[in-house]
């Protein structure tokens, strides 16, 4: 957390008995600009309420999440490596973390344990509000195929004006099993194709919308892309890159510099983590707040 030393002191001071507890688990965790969002969110919201990052190991997990249930922790983010098997732990799963097969959100309520899955309402938002897309086309390409891609490919393939999701990833038997798995939920038809030239020539010239969920282009690597062939980018394409670190990708510049309308993961971060706030405390949470001190972060 960024904040300014008598900044700490004032959030520290007003803690008491009465205070919730929130917070995230993951292991790396201290880069984390959860604490930062949710902070503000807090301070916005008048809330008697902190968030506060954990580092739990994986062998650690079951008994960070029974920690929680004795601790009478409100509500836990949950990040990487914990989102799939936290579900072991849990009392409940709403319908789109069983679907996706990942948590990211616990809800905490009177010490039964609900596993939710705001990814997806993150991405879509972040599309229809921050890409400025009116409807979805009927073919969307997804590159990656790994624990984000899923609830990336799920938002995409449960909308009924999707018929049919492209996974590309350098590793095709890992997008066929997403493919397949992904069917089978959704009932929708999901195909996978290889990362290589002919691919990204053949198929994105005429694609509408492309999605990045590969983890080419974050910090340190920001000069590689994982669409190395800028000249498939044009108008009327909306190009959306969910890495966040740095805000602007080398594959959002490139897209943009031919046309395409481009959007970064910044919005689908705090679209995700307001909508986990708004879960455990039945209140709106200020998405808009949660983005600016994101976008304040990265020097926008
Ligand atoms: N904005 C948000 O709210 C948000 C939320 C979640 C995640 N993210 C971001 O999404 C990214 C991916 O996260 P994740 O959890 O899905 O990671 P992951 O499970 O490790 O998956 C990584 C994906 O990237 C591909 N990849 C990695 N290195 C590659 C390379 N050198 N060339 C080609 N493909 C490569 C992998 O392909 P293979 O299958 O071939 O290995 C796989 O498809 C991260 O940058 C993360 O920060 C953002």
């Amino acid at each position: 957390m960024n904040l300014k030393l008598p900044d700490k002191l004032l959030v520290l001071m007003k803690i008491s008995g009465k205070t919730t507890v929130y917070g995230v688990i993951g292991d790396p965790i201290e880069h984390t600009l959860s604490p930062l969002m949710h902070a503000s969110a807090i301070e916005k919201m008048g809330i008697d309420a902190v968030y506060v990052p954990f580092h739990v190991r994986p062998d650690e997990l079951e008994h960070a999440i029974k920690g929680i249930k004795a601790l009478g922790v409100g509500g836990l983010n949950v990040t990487v490596p914990h989102k799939t098997r936290v579900m072991d732990y849990l009392d409940n799963l709403t319908d789109e973390a069983k679907a996706v097969g990942a948590v990211n959100t616990v809800i905490n309520h009177d010490g039964v344990l609900t596993g939710d899955n705001t990814d997806v309402y993150g991405f879509t938002r972040c599309l229809f509000v921050d890409g400025g897309l009116e409807r979805f086309p009927k073919r969307v390409y997804v590159i990656g195929a790994g624990g984000a891609a899923r609830g990336v490919v799920y938002a995409c393939a449960k909308s009924d004006e999707v018929s049919e999701v492209v996974v590309i990833n350098r590793t095709l038997s890992k997008a066929e099993k997403l493919a397949e798995e992904l069917s089978a939920v959704t009932g929708s038809h999901i195909s996978a194709m290889p990362a290589i030239e002919e691919t990204f020539s053949g198929m994105l010239s005429d694609a509408e919308l492309l999605i990045n969920t590969t983890s080419v282009g974050m910090y340190p690597q920001v000069e590689h892309s994982p669409v190395p062939y800028p000249e498939v980018f044009h108008e009327g394409q909306v190009v959306c890159d969910i890495i966040y670190n740095p805000s602007e990708t080398r594959l959002l510049r490139d897209a943009a510099s031919h046309g395409a309308k481009v959007v970064g993961g910044l919005a689908m971060l705090a679209y995700q983590g307001a909508r986990s706030l708004s879960l455990w405390t039945g209140m709106e949470a200020p998405a808009e707040v949660m983005l600016d001190v994101l976008k304040q972060e990265f020097g926008q």
